[in-house]
């Protein structure tokens, strides 16, 4: 499905480099709580790793998009950063993995305990960030955020218990991934557009649109963990299949393989020996593609994209300003990390 006009421009660009880089100096200029250095030292290693930024550019990008200066948005901007950051410490404890943005996970370099507390800190300093909007505004993005950290939760879980089942249905994946994942971008932009001034109506369209652009996002995610190139991804590519994840090429197998191609699919994720890990991740990743499931995953992440797309239209927005977030939500799709 190609766009008719193109959707990226050099002004577009810059200006999706604005927010980014306005979130970067908010960051930078933090006063870190220094002491005890056990707590705070893997809180700043993990957010100085960096990474994409797309939840606070989304919150910054709305706040501007409602009619605030992008600079208002900079406490929930911080926020949803810091929150994502402690899901990606805890998650990578859950999912065993060795490496977070081209590093070694916090509980690698430090041990499981420091990934816990760490973690627990980030989660409580997410709030503290939302304690410097007007009370009003603050009671309304701290429900927001705990409803939306409550279904990530509820959203992790599934994975996990994903990951002993044997066969799980599409729905049920697409509910899972909307929790763990979807529901924060959807969150981010909600902040955004209640600090801009937005209405109801305008919030709840902008978060839909988040949700949808959140379900292309993990998708996507799921398609690089197995096919992501191990210089660029900044994750060890195979973790999913070694985790035997219900992934959306899991499921494109099971619903496109042949008898053949399925149960062996099946097989290799009840082998859980460690000496077969390699082997195990490249016959997987060669019935993904041989049956054609690593095709339909990436049409499946611009056929929701371009469902994300449409329900930004309904949003009252400046042309230009629904522009820019879709060159956003492009960029997304065709990333490789
Ligand atoms: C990783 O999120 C966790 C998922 C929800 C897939 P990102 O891919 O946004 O991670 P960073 O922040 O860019 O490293
Ligand atoms: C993680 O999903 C979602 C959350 C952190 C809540 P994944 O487990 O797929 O994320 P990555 O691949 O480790 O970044
Ligand atoms: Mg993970
Ligand atoms: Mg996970
Ligand atoms: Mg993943």
């Amino acid at each position: 499905m190609l766009l008719k006009t193109p959707i990226f421009n050099k002004k577009r660009m810059a200006s999706l480099k604005k927010y980014q880089s306005l979130f970067n100096s908010g960051l930078k200029s933090l006063n870190h709580r220094e002491e005890p250095r056990g707590l705070y030292a893997p809180v700043e290693y993990l957010l100085k790793l960096g990474g994409k930024r797309l939840r606070p550019v989304l919150v910054l990008m709305a706040t501007e998009a409602f009619g605030k200066k992008p600079k208002e948005g900079l406490p929930a901007a911080l926020c949803v950063e810091v929150f994502h950051n402690f899901t990606l410490m805890h998650d990578d404890i859950m999912d065993d993995a060795p490496l977070r943005r081209g590093q070694a996970t916090v509980h690698e370099k430090w041990d499981v305990n420091t990934g816990i507390l760490s973690g627990d800190a980030m989660l409580i300093q997410a709030y503290q960030f939302l304690e410097n909007y007007p009370v009003d505004l603050q009671v309304k993005l701290t429900q927001l955020l705990s409803k939306t950290a409550i279904e990530v939760c509820e959203g992790q879980q599934y994975d996990i218990d994903f990951e002993s089942q044997k066969t799980v249905t599409i729905d049920a994946y697409l509910q899972m991934i909307k929790l763990k994942t979807a529901v924060l971008v959807g969150c981010s932009l909600k902040m955004g557009a209640w600090i801009g001034g937005a209405s109801d109506e305008d919030a709840q369209l902008i978060y839909d649109f988040g949700v949808l652009l959140g379900i292309a996002f993990q998708v996507q995610d799921d398609y690089l963990d197995a096919f992501g190139d191990p210089e660029t991804f900044g994750k060890q590519v195979g973790g999913d299949i070694i985790e035997n994840k219900k992934t959306i090429l899991f499921h494109k197998t099971m619903e496109k393989g042949t008898p053949e191609q399925k149960a062996d699919l099946l097989d290799w994720f009840e082998n859980t020996s460690s000496k077969e890990v390699y082997k195990k991740i490249e016959a997987v990743k060669a019935l993904f593609v041989g049956t054609g499931a690593a095709k339909q995953s990436r049409e499946f992440v611009e056929f929701y994209t371009h469902k994300a797309f449409k329900k930004l239209d309904q949003v009252e927005l400046k042309s230009e300003t629904r522009a820019v977030f879709k060159a956003f939500g492009q960029n997304l799709m065709e990333r490789k990390f």
